[in-house]
């Protein structure tokens, strides 16, 4: 079973060949940071242009790559959502379309399921059942995963994502979009003692999230001191407090489970201190820590075409229509 990914979900245009037993075959990415940045954040209608300009460039290479043609593969599987419902349409319209031209079965993924899914790629897989920890641009979550496709969302930030932290707090530190990666760098020249932020939901019950606060203490504390050390240290602050409050999330979530695998995945996986952190954690609490390598870690054609390859292995199919969906909850599987 070879299988086309194709991601555009959101500022990335990706497209993956993947095959049981041979691993990725090819991957290529376009990355439309650069055309975003300059105002501040994804602009959805120059996302779906520029999505539709770079998919089927993107598709040419991932062939071209692997010395395959379009009669050499099984079946096409795109994002679905959730994402922006433009640049959803862009991905399911392609998958579509090229899947009627060339008779083969297509199939609709989950963004998060993709994300969850990335670690898998690896040459030392995670095995199920596992806790999932899924950081990116627009989620927060702790999925408890039975098998494949048994997803509980056991618990979820109750307002900004923590990848939306990083970038609002990175722009109040004058950083450009999306800052997170950025805010790493600064924060590693940032004195640890200067200041100490909040733990925020630490003292709660159950498994959610909330990170907005910690943007506004930023905001106040960068209001008494703006020099570049007071801006390391801010960063370097509130940095601290994200991995504290996702060790203790995860300590807890293992805890409940009884479970002693940790996968941790999305654009924020990428975070050296927060890999460190629940590293360390996982050492403590006898788990093992697994997280995709860094590309795989932000969105990516690769882990669309693994989790649609599982899939159509199970015999899913979706039908010939182009629906997206852009607010859909990873635990309403099957496809809506
Ligand atoms: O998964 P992703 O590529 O896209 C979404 O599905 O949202 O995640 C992007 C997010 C952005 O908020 C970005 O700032 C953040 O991941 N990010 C990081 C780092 N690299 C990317 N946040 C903190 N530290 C990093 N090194
Ligand atoms: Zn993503």
């Amino acid at each position: 079973m070879r299988v086309l990914g194709l991601e555009t979900s959101c500022d990335e245009t990706a497209a993956a060949l993947y095959e049981p037993g041979r691993g990725l075959l090819a991957d290529a990415l376009f990355s439309q940071v650069e055309s975003h940045a300059r105002h501040g954040g994804v602009v959805p209608e120059l996302a779906s242009r520029d999505h539709v300009k770079k998919i089927l460039p993107l598709i040419q290479s991932v062939f071209d790559t692997a010395g395959l043609a379009p009669g050499d593969i099984d079946g096409i599987a795109y994002t679905a959502g959730p994402g922006l419902a433009g640049a959803l349409l862009v991905g399911a319209m392609t998958a579509q379309s090229l899947a009627m031209a060339w008779d083969l079965p297509v199939v609709a993924v989950h963004h998060m399921e993709g994300h969850l899914l990335a670690p898998m790629l690896e040459d030392r897989p995670p095995a199920f059942p596992f806790v999932a920890l899924l950081v990116s641009g627009g989620h927060t979550q702790l999925v408890q995963v039975a098998a494949w496709g048994k997803y509980v969302i056991l618990g979820e930030t109750v307002d900004d994502a923590v990848g939306e932290a990083f970038d609002k707090t990175a722009r109040l530190l004058g950083l450009p979009y999306p800052g997170g990666a950025a805010l790493e760098v600064m924060a590693a020249a940032g004195d640890p003692a200067r200041f100490r932020f909040p733990r925020p939901m630490m003292q709660k019950p159950g498994l959610d999230f909330s990170f907005s606060g910690l943007k506004t203490f930023a905001a106040n504390t960068l209001r008494k001191d703006d020099t570049l050390s007071g801006r390391q240290a801010v960063a370097r602050a509130f940095q601290e407090a994200v991995v504290a409050v996702l060790v203790t999330r995860c300590r807890q979530a293992l805890q409940q489970t009884g479970w002693k695998t940790l996968v941790v995945a999305g654009g924020v996986s990428a975070n050296q201190a927060i890999r460190a952190g629940l590293m360390a954690m996982g050492a403590e609490a006898g788990a093992t820590v697994f997280f995709p390598r860094p590309a795989f870690c932000t969105d990516n054609g690769a882990m669309i075409a693994y989790a649609g390859c599982q899939r159509l292995l199970a015999g899913e199919r979706t039908d010939r229509a182009v629906r997206v969906y852009p607010r859909w909850r990873l635990g309403e599987f099957p496809s809506p």
